[in-house]
C-alpha cells in the first residue's frame, strides 16, 4: 500500500452509525458520492445491507452493531481496520426518540434507554474510533447528531433533550482534547426531518402527549403521557425505525392526527412503522409538507419539514471541507429555532 506523509493514499473511509435508515442512509450515499469507501453500521443488519446495495463505485461494508454495546462497537472498528486499513470520518448518528412523558411520570428505565443510545452510545463509539482515526487519517473528523432538542426545551422530551444537549457538551470536550492532534469534532442539529424516527413518534401518539403538556402542563393526579410512559419501552424496529410507540406496534393512527410541537405541525403522518419505513424520504416529506400546509400551522420559517439529504450534505461538508471548524454545532432546521413568538404562543 502506498503512503503519503505516513498515511495511506487509498480512498478515505467514512463510518456511519444508524446507516440503515433516514439521515444515516442519506449520509452514507453522499459520502460515497464524494468518493469515500463506506462502513454502514446499524443495529439492523438487513437495513445496513440495504444501504450498501444503494452504493455504487466505492466499497461499502455493512456492519451489525448496537452502539450501546462496547464489544460490538470495538468489533465494528476492528472490521473497518481489517477491510480498509484506515478511518477518516465518523458520523455517529444512531438514535431513538423515546416515549413522551413529563419528568415525574417517565420511567427511569426509559430515561436510561434514551441516554444509553443517544449519548453514551456516541461516547462509546468515539472511544473506539479515535485511536484508529489518529493513527490512519491525515485529516480526521467526527460528527455527532444532536437536535433542535439539544438547543430548546420540548415538553415531554426530558430524556431526549438531555441526551441531545449532552451530545453538544461531548463534542466540545473532545474538540478541545483532540484539536492539537488534528482531529475535528462537531455536531449537527436537525430540525423536523421526515424519517421513520419522526413519523413513528407521531404515529405512537408522542406528538399528542407533547402538545398536551405544552398547552396544559403536567399535573400530578392526571399526568399527561402517563399511559405512554408506562407502556413497554420501544425498540429499534425491523425497518430501523426507532420507536413503534406506546400504543403497541404503531398499527393505528394517533388519536389526534396533528402535532404542534412549538415549531412543527405534521398532520396525518403515516401511522405504522412499516408504512413509514416503506415510504421514501421524498414521499414522506412531501406527504408531511402537504398535510402541514393544509392545516396552515407550520411554524418553520422555511415552511416545510426537511429531507434527510439536507442533513447529510452538512455532515459531508463538516467532514470533508470545514477544515477550520471544530467544537461547534450546525443547526439545520429551516430556521425553526429562531422563530418569532406570536400572539398565539
Ligand atoms: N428525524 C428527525 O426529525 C430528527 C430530528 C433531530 C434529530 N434527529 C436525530 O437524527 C439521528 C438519525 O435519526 P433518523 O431521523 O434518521 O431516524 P431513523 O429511525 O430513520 O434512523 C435511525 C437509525 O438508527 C438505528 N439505531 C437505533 N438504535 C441503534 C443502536 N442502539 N445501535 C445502532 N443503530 C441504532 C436504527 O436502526 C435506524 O436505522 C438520531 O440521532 C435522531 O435523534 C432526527
Amino acid at each position: 500500500m502506498s503512503s503519503v506523509h505516513g498515511f495511506s493514499s487509498t480512498a478515505a473511509v467514512a463510518l456511519i452509525t444508524g446507516a440503515g435508515s433516514g439521515i444515516g442512509r442519506a449520509a452514507a450515499i453522499q459520502f460515497a458520492d464524494a468518493g469515500c469507501n463506506i462502513v454502514a453500521a446499524d443495529i439492523n443488519k438487513v437495513a445496513a445491507e440495504e444501504t450498501c446495495s444503494l452504493i455504487k463505485d466505492v466499497e461499502c461494508l455493512a456492519v451489525c452493531c448496537d452502539i450501546t454495546q462496547p464489544d460490538q462497537v470495538a468489533a465494528m472498528v476492528a472490521a473497518t481496520k481489517d477491510k480498509f486499513g484506515r478511518l477518516d470520518y465518523a458520523f455517529n448518528n444512531a438514535g431513538i426518540s423515546g416515549t413522551a412523558a413529563p419528568v415525574h411520570a417517565m420511567p427511569l428505565e426509559e430515561f436510561d434507554r434514551v441516554l444509553s443510545v443517544n449519548l453514551r452510545g456516541h461516547f462509546i463509539a468515539m472511544q473506539a474510533q479515535i485511536p484508529l482515526m489518529l493513527a490512519t487519517s491525515p485529516s480526521p473528523a467526527i460528527v455527532l447528531t444532536s437536535s433542535i432538542c439539544g438547543h430548546q426545551a420540548h415538553a415531554g422530551m426530558a430524556g431526549y433533550c438531555a441526551s441531545k444537549f449532552g451530545v453538544r457538551g461531548l463534542v466540545k470536550a473532545a474538540a478541545v482534547e483532540y484539536g492539537p492532534r488534528g482531529l475535528r469534532v462537531n455536531s449537527v442539529s436537525p430540525g423536523a426531518i421526515a424519517t421513520p424516527l419522526l413519523l413513528d413518534f407521531l404515529a405512537s401518539g408522542g406528538g399528542d402527549t407533547v402538545k398536551q403538556l405544552t398547552e396544559e402542563g403536567a399535573t400530578l393526579d392526571d399526568p399527561a403521557g402517563c399511559s405512554a410512559a408506562t407502556a413497554a419501552p420501544t425498540q429499534a424496529g425491523p425497518q430501523g425505525g426507532a420507536a413503534t410507540g406506546p400504543s403497541g406496534s404503531g398499527s393505528g393512527k394517533s388519536s389526534s392526527s396533528s402535532l404542534d410541537v412549538g415549531s412543527l405541525n405534521l398532520a396525518d403522518a403515516p401511522a405504522s412503522a412499516e408504512a413509514s419505513a416503506a415510504l421514501s424520504s421524498t414521499s414522506t416529506a412531501a406527504a408531511a409538507d402537504e398535510s402541514s400546509k393544509e392545516e396552515g400551522k407550520l411554524k418553520v420559517p422555511l415552511r416545510r419539514v426537511g429531507h434527510p439529504e439536507e442533513i447529510a450534505s452538512c455532515v459531508v461538508w463538516l467532514c470533508m471541507h470545514g477544515h477550520y471548524v471544530t467544537g461547534t454545532d450546525v443547526l439545520v432546521d429551516g430556521g425553526s429555532t429562531c422563530r418569532v413568538m406570536t400572539s398565539s404562543d
